[in-house]
């Protein structure tokens, strides 16, 4: 089925990597021009590149999460380029402060600060880094405040109604899929866009969320990597279906929570998960 975005505009924020990335070809390969904003300028631009390649309309953004003026000047980008936004996807996100997409080190150096606390897991708690805490809040639930305001803002001004889908986590309802600082940035994520939904709704926009488990992104390489060190396999004891989901896998969702197909849905969070969430 082609066409689900025909004539549609779609903001997607970490547009550069991983998620970001498969849902701005997704989208494109239905129909929609995409404003793809990262931090990354270098994968934002291939991105791009890839829904050109498909012939799909793309334009690159160079967009800081957290900066206010950044995301006021990305909608007003998209809305310069594509003259409307009807979509937003919030995918850019990290899982600690010295994240950037593709630095399999910095993954490695948190992993390891993680089992400092082996002897002694409680300690873990009171000893949590605060700017770490302050960073990881910053960017996956302020960032994605920012962005769904600088947009709905430009979508209420044209009386264009629309869908927000934002990109929550397996952790926001459970404690153990990440560190402390993303789970509740994740569960605030959650929070965020079902007040969002009630706010909006008045106005057509909906407001849903896709709470993905484990997906095979930069974000996660680190864990094959420990997986494959140790000889241990925890992800497959925990996923029935045995193996991570696939980028596209998560497009698929934010592409039938875009579209019309879901023109009931709103508030709500799906979890693209291999059935973690069956216990
Ligand atoms: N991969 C998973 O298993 C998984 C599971 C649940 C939720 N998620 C969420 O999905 C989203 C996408 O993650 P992914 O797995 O594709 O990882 P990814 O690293 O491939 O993509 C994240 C993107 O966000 C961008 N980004 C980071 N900080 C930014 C900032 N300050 N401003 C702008 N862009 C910034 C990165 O450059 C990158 O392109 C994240 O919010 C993540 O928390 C991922």
């Amino acid at each position: 089925m082609t066409g689900r975005l025909t004539d549609k505009v779609a903001v997607i924020t970490g547009g550069g990597n991983g998620i970001g990335r498969a849902t701005a070809v997704r989208f494109a390969e239905e129909g929609a021009a995409v404003l793809v904003a990262d931090i990354q300028a270098d994968r934002g631009a291939e991105t791009v590149a890839l829904v050109q390649e498909a012939g799909g309309q793309a334009r690159f953004f160079s967009l800081d999460a957290v900066s206010p003026d950044d995301n006021d000047a990305m909608a007003q980008a998209a809305v310069e380029a594509f003259g409307s936004i009807h979509v937003v996807v919030t995918a850019a996100g990290i899982t600690h402060a010295d994240y950037s997409s593709g630095d399999l080190e910095a993954d490695l150096k948190m992993a390891a600060g993680a089992m400092e606390y082996a002897d002694e897991p409680a300690r873990a708690f009171p000893e949590s880094d605060l700017d770490n805490w302050r960073r990881v809040i910053d960017v996956n639930l302020t960032g994605t405040l920012l962005a769904m305001q600088a947009c709905t803002a430009r979508m209420l001004d044209a009386g264009t109604r629309g869908s927000i889908v934002t990109l929550a986590s397996i952790a926001a309802k459970h404690p153990d899929a990440g560190p402390l600082a993303y789970t509740v940035s994740k569960a605030g994520v959650w929070m965020l866009t079902k007040k969002a939904a009630r706010m909006l709704a008045p106005a057509g926009i909906r407001v849903n969320a896709i709470g993905p488990g484990f997906i095979d992104t930069n974000m996660t390489a680190f864990i094959d990597l420990i997986e494959t060190e140790a000889g241990i396999s925890p992800l497959a004891d925990m996923i029935p279906l045995g193996h991570k989901g696939q980028p596209r896998d998560i497009a698929n969702c934010a592409l039938f929570l875009a579209s019309d197909e879901s023109a009931y849905f709103t508030g709500e969070i799906l979890h693209p998960d291999g059935g973690f969430f069956t216990e």
